[in-house]
């Protein structure tokens, strides 16, 4: 294949008496994750002519991406008038103000591009009767800068978009000869002394064998970390690995106390209701069969955005007017649509309300909770993908060869709440950012620089430490005792006192790590040792979550603290900042400015406003 990098030279190191041996490989871009946004990105790399290596820990086409459902946000106005500044005033004011405005502007301005760039690649959309791409309605999405009806915006395959997107990028990819390392996991980032990113570590998962892959721009692109928590939509894979990876790194991660509750997730499975249902006319009831949200939102009921309706769920449900025996879900009614719109449009969801709830939703309504969904935190990057850091003097800087993009990054798009279907847009166009990026910075082909001569070194001698570990606890303790913690303190609402409670128990948790006890000794296979590095992974960034919510004294978007109930511009119009010390458990916290400025002259500064619905 043309565009393979080279692989196969060895080099082997001893720990504790045991040796292990890297196959090296050098590529110009290694893309971490083969989800929307890495697939988009890779394709991208090697369309441009680079050679191009994706490692994904599962096969790509079962990436978390393909159980995305609603559809993908872009003013491309199919089914009523629609414009870029639309969708970018909503996205502003859904992220409560947190979003960086150049960044926004950047994402809705290359919308309708990249939709179209999807619909060639051969994404199999829903059709209106002209044959267009059909668009539904999606919470917060309305037309004239928030004064008009709800838009027409989110792009949508039936209920299957990011499984048809998936399928489509995967098989665009190999077109362009990109190289997959599949059921690979990245074990931590090659960092040089001058702070540089210059590859990778990865394990194979199949084999056991180890892997150096060094390159000019390595991309995570490693999703979530939905798994910190009991319940969420997210795939168990959903771990954050590549967040956790730059912490090692002693980087920064923003805004990690916006975490998103979808308010449909069905009640007790945890599996996604897309919000879709209520973009088609679907509506949520409490148990005197009242459609609250009425009350809670009055213009734009059901479809005001997440964290408004999770809210309004979870007062309904504490107030004693939740549904069911233990009155603590609610209802979500679709059984007064025409079973043939239904079937045409959300045949995914019936089939999961089926499996997972026993309903027939042309007949009786879903139980629903709200559910974690979605990390608004992450890698802080600039809209180009690469990540940011601060240098000595407190300023943004760019850490070299290293970028971050989709749900791993916060770019940041979301700011403190991320309005539906802007996630798989967000995929899309910074994955596409990413690679205009490379070809921007990056000659192909060009000789690599050489590794730190301990290149690989620790990442290893982390996994020989977990390897061989016999403590006392399994990590399925330790793992249920964090999710626990983030569950019960670290939720819709908040309170100083609940999260100084969740700060002891994680930090608890993370310090006991040394008593953790791995059966497996094996490398082949072994899911007791994946497991172990996962959960490590998503411990740094539950202690990073709890604390920065903890230090948040205000309410914003996801955020909402019942002791500091208002949002505070003056003081906390700002980016958190979190970096973990794994040997003394502590987290320290920073802050970076928002971008209150707009990428061109063709739109101005959202200024902040109340937000309501
Ligand atoms: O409800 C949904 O279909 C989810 C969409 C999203 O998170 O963007």
């Amino acid at each position: 294949m043309a565009n393979n990098g080279q692989s196969g030279s060895r080099k082997t190191i001893s720990l504790s008496g045991h040796d292990y041996s890297f196959t090296e490989h050098s590529y110009d871009i290694i893309v971490v994750g083969a989800g929307g946004a890495g697939l988009r990105a890779t394709l991208g790399c090697a369309e441009a002519g680079f050679r191009t290596a994706c490692i994904s820990k599962v096969f790509p086409t079962r990436s978390h991406t393909v159980a995305a459902q609603g559809g993908m946000a872009a003013s491309l106005g199919n089914m009523g008038e629609d414009d870029w500044r639309w969708h970018m005033f909503d996205t502003v004011k859904g992220s409560d103000w947190l979003g960086d405005q150049d960044a926004i502007e950047y994402l809705c301005r290359n919308a309708p591009k990249a939709v179209y760039e999807l619909e060639h690649f051969g994404v199999p959309f829903s059709r209106t009767e002209e044959g267009k791409i059909y668009q539904r309605p999606f919470g917060g999405m309305t037309q004239d800068f928030g004064e008009g009806p709800p838009a027409q915006r989110t792009c949508a395959a039936a209920d299957r978009t990011g499984h048809a997107m998936l399928h489509t990028l995967y098989g665009q990819s190999l077109r362009y000869s990109a190289q997959f390392f599949v059921e690979y996991f990245a074990l931590d980032l090659i960092m040089d002394d001058e702070g540089a990113c210059r590859g990778v570590v990865a394990l194979n998962l199949e084999d056991g064998s180890l892997h150096r892959l060094r390159a000019h721009k390595v991309i995570l692109a490693t999703g979530g970390y939905g798994r910190a928590y009991l319940s969420c939509t997210a795939a168990h894979t959903c771990t954050g690995d590549g967040n956790a990876m730059v912490l090692r790194a002693g980087l920064p991660l923003q805004d990690m106390e916006f975490v998103q509750f979808h308010p449909t997730g069905v009640y007790g499975a945890g599996v996604l209701i897309t919000e879709g249902v209520r973009g088609e006319g679907g509506y949520l009831t409490n148990s005197s069969g009242e459609r609250f949200m009425e009350r809670y939102a009055p213009s734009a009921k059901d479809l005001a955005s997440r964290d408004v309706v999770s809210r309004s769920m979870t007062m309904e449900i504490r107030e004693g007017r939740g549904v069911g025996q233990n009155k603590d879900h609610i209802y979500l009614h679709l059984d007064h649509l025409d079973p043939a719109i239904i079937q045409e449009r959300l045949p995914g969801i019936s089939e999961s309300a089926r499996v997972f709830a026993g309903v027939d939703v042309t007949r009786a309504p879903i139980p629903v909770v709200p559910t974690v969904h979605y990390n608004m935190g992450g890698i802080p990057t600039n809209y180009h993908g690469e990540v940011l850091t601060e240098d000595r003097g407190g300023r943004d800087c760019i850490v070299p060869g290293l970028m971050a993009i989709g749900e791993a990054a916060s770019v940041s798009v979301h700011g403190a709440n991320r309005l539906g279907s802007n996630s798989l847009i967000d995929l899309v166009v910074f994955g596409r950012a990413a690679a205009l990026r490379c070809a921007e910075t990056v000659h192909p082909g060009a000789a690599l620089p050489e590794l730190p001569k301990d290149a690989g070194e620790l990442p290893v001698a982390r996994l020989d430490k977990y390897r061989h570990a016999s403590g006392g606890t399994r990590t399925s303790e330790f793992r249920m005792a964090m999710q626990r913690a983030m569950h019960e303190n670290c939720a819709v609402f908040r309170t100083g006192e609940v999260l100084e409670e969740g700060v002891r128990k994680i930090g608890d948790v993370w310090s006991a790590i040394d008593d953790i006890d791995v059966s497996d000794r094996s490398l082949i296979w072994n899911t007791d040792l994946i497991e172990t590095l996962e959960y490590e992974n998503l411990i740094l960034q539950s202690a990073a979550t709890v604390n920065s919510a903890l230090a948040r004294l205000e309410s914003r978007g996801a955020h909402a603290r019942e002791d500091y109930p208002d949002r505070d511009d003056e003081n906390w119009m700002k980016h958190s900042l979190a970096w973990t010390d794994p040997d003394k458990k502590e987290v320290r916290l920073g802050t970076r400015r928002v971008h209150e400025f707009t990428l061109t002259r063709e739109v101005d500064y959202i200024k902040p406003k109340a937000r309501v619905y």
